[in-house]
C-alpha cells in the first residue's frame, strides 16, 4: 500500500470518527441552535479538512470542540493555518509547540503532517506522558534561556520550520519567548501566536507580576512591523539608517528577518525571510 492509499483510508476512518461524535451530539440534543447548520455541514463532508482534523483530535484550535458532551464554539485557527501548512504538508522539518495541556494539539500535527518532528513543551510533568513515535515532550517553561538551550542540543543544528505560542497567553510570556525562539527558527519558517487577546495584565489575577505585561503581544508585533512598508531595496541601506541604529540590537534583529505578519481573529502568524538579510544581500 503506498502513502495516499493509507492517507485515503486514514481520511475515511477520520471522517467516520467525525460522524460519531457529532452523531452523538445531535443525539444528546447538547449544542446551541446556531451550530445545527455547522453540524450538517461537517457530517456530510467529503474531504478531511484541518479542521475537521483537529475537531476530531479535541483541540480547542478546532471552529468547534465538544466540552462537558456540548458542542461549542472554539477558536477556529485550523481553517487559516491550512492555507499556509497546506503547501509543505508532507515535507521532513520539525515542529515545536509551547503548551501541550492534554496532548491533542500535538496528536493533531502528527497527524496532519506525517513526516516531521513534533515537539511539545510544557511546565506540567503529566505531558510528559504524550511522548510517542515522532512526537517528544520536554518539561520546562517555554520563556527561560533554560528551554531555548535544551532545545538547541536536542535538535543539533535542526531548525524548526514552525513554531507555535499556545502556552501562558501572558502577554509578557509570549514576547519572551518569541524574543528567544525567533533566532532558532528556519529560514521561511513560521511562528504563530495563539489567543492575542486574552493576555490583558489583570486577567490572571493569582499570576505573578513579572509574568504579565501591561503591552498587548499585538501593539508590540505590530511595531515590529514597521520595517515591512519597506522594499527590499531600500532595506538594504538600514544599516546606515541612524534610526533604525539607535533601536535594540534584538529589535533590529528580528525586524530584519520579518518577512511577512498575517493577523488572523485571535492569531498572528510571522514568517522569516527566507533571503539573507539585506546588510549581508550589500556586501
Ligand atoms: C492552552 S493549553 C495548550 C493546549 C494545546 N496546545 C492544545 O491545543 O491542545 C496551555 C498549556 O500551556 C502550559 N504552559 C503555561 N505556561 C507555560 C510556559 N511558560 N511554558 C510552557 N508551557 C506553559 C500549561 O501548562 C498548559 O498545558
Amino acid at each position: 500500500m503506498d502513502d495516499r492509499q493509507t492517507l485515503d483510508e486514514e481520511e475515511r476512518r477520520g471522517l467516520e470518527i467525525v460522524r460519531e461524535k457529532l452523531g452523538a451530539v445531535l443525539e444528546s440534543n447538547n449544542y446551541p441552535q446556531y451550530l445545527r447548520g455547522t453540524i450538517d455541514e461537517m457530517m456530510s463532508a467529503e474531504r478531511m479538512t484541518f479542521d475537521l482534523m483537529g475537531f476530531k483530535h479535541g483541540t480547542d484550535k478546532a471552529s468547534v470542540m465538544i466540552k462537558n458532551g456540548r458542542l461549542i464554539l472554539a477558536h477556529d485557527y485550523l481553517r487559516q493555518y491550512e492555507l499556509f501548512f497546506a503547501p509543505f504538508r508532507y515535507d521532513e522539518f520539525s515542529l515545536i509547540e509551547f503548551g501541550c495541556w492534554k496532548g491533542e494539539s500535538l496528536r493533531l500535527w502528527k497527524e496532519y503532517f506525517p513526516r516531521a518532528q513534533i515537539y511539545g513543551v510544557d511546565i506540567m510533568k503529566s505531558t510528559l506522558d504524550y511522548a510517542e513515535e515522532r512526537i517528544s515532550v520536554v518539561l520546562g517553561d517555554a520563556t527561560r534561556f533554560e528551554t531555548f538551550s535544551t532545545f538547541k542540543q536536542m535538535l543539533n543544528g535542526v531548525r524548526p520550520s514552525v513554531i507555535i505560542d499556545d502556552a501562558s497567553h501572558a502577554w509578557g510570556d509570549q514576547r519572551r519567548s518569541f524574543e528567544l525562539f525567533w533566532r532558532m527558527l528556519a529560514p521561511g519558517g513560521l511562528y504563530i501566536v495563539e489567543d492575542l487577546e486574552c493576555g490583558a495584565e489583570g486577567a490572571y489575577p493569582d499570576w505573578p507580576p513579572e509574568v504579565l505585561d501591561s503591552r498587548p503581544f499585538f501593539n508590540y508585533i505590530q511595531d515590529m512591523c514597521m520595517l515591512l512598508r519597506w522594499s527590499q531595496t531600500s532595506r538594504a541601506f538600514l544599516s546606515k539608517d541612524s534610526a533604525f541604529n539607535q533601536l535594540p540590537e534584538l529589535t533590529r534583529k528580528i525586524m530584519i528577518t520579518l518577512d511577512a505578519c498575517y493577523f488572523v481573529p485571535g492569531a498572528v502568524i510571522m514568517r522569516k525571510n527566507p533571503l539573507p538579510p539585506p546588510w549581508e544581500v550589500e556586501r
